[in-house]
């Protein structure tokens, strides 16, 4: 269904309405790489459902542009320039949230690089760039805020896995092994901290359309021999729902996950991709 039609619409329609801003309202979220794609769309979706929002990007000029979109929705938001490589800067990440806007209550851990290469040509460098953004600093943000939500006794986080994560595939190793990396910390951090009222989920989508994807293209089709327009053709006809991945897609699932109407679920690996994978 079309986003401003139907029984949604009063909560995702951009004009004020009675529901909208209801299920997240006066709760701090911090989105990692939300300065483009993915993130950006998750933070507009998290100011949407009433969440002031932290912009916690490498990218300072675009950190700058998704928190003037999300002020403009009648939200708080901070710009804030993060290596979420670099435990100082996580650590000042905290601090600075803490400082302005006083609680922590959701982590979308979306930042995240892609490389192709086949197995044999994968280096160390390319196997611990992906590996330390990826993985190892979906953990370590995680560590980061969960002392902030454990005294609050309430925090939601989620990961951007990938259906990466739960299939092989031959042109993209370290991106598929760091991926199923956060499928499972997800679940030991799930496991970790339910009783302290934390739930920690994923989402794994599929062929999503940002700048992520045209690299997508461009390094898998030079792999395959072919056009990033034709790989990209070729790949949108395997997806059973019939189109392309658009961020606000996922965006969506991440709001879900987010809100209360989650609740109950907590260490689950969900996927969003139009119907690419339907196991595991
Ligand atoms: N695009 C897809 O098809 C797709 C599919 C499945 C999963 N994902 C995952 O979704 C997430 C977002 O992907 P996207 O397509 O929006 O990518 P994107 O490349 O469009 O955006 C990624 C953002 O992360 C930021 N970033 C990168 N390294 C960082 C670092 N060290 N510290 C802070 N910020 C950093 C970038 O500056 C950028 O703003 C990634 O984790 C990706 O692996 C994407």
């Amino acid at each position: 269904m079309a986003r401003g039609t139907g029984p949604q619409a009063a909560v995702y329609s951009g004009t004020v309405s009675r529901l909208e801003g209801s299920e997240l309202g006066g709760r701090v979220a911090i989105v990692t790489g939300g300065g483009q794609g993915i993130g950006r769309a998750t933070a507009l979706e998290l100011a949407r459902l009433g969440a002031d929002v932290v912009v916690a990007e490498l990218n300072a000029e675009s950190a700058e542009r998704t928190a003037k979109e999300v002020r403009n929705l009648g939200r708080k938001a901070l710009a804030l320039p993060t290596d979420v490589t670099k435990r100082s800067d996580l650590t000042r990440m905290v601090d600075s949230v803490r400082a302005e806007l006083g609680r922590i209550d959701v982590l979308v851990n979306n930042a995240g690089i892609y490389r192709a290469a086949l197995p044999l040509d994968v280096t160390e460098e390319h196997w611990d760039a992906i590996m330390t953004v990826n993985a190892r600093a979906v953990f370590f943000a995680s560590q980061a805020v969960l002392p902030v939500m454990i005294s609050q006794r309430r925090g939601a986080i989620v990961n951007l896995a990938s259906m990466a994560g739960k299939i092989g595939s031959p042109n993209n190793l370290p991106y598929n092994v760091s991926k199923a990396a956060v499928v499972s910390l997800t679940k030991s951090l799930a496991l970790a901290h339910a009783k302290e009222g934390i739930r920690v989920n994923c989402v794994c989508p599929g062929f999503v359309e940002t700048d992520m994807w045209t690299r997508v293209a461009r390094d898998q089709g030079a792999v395959m021999g072919i056009s990033a327009e034709e790989f990209t053709r070729r790949r949108a006809q395997t997806v059973p729902l019939g189109r392309m991945e658009r961020p606000e897609d996922v965006a969506a699932v991440i709001g879900f996950l987010a809100s209360d109407r989650a609740g109950y679920m907590t260490g689950q690996a969900l996927s969003v991709d139009g119907g690419l994978v339907m196991h595991g």
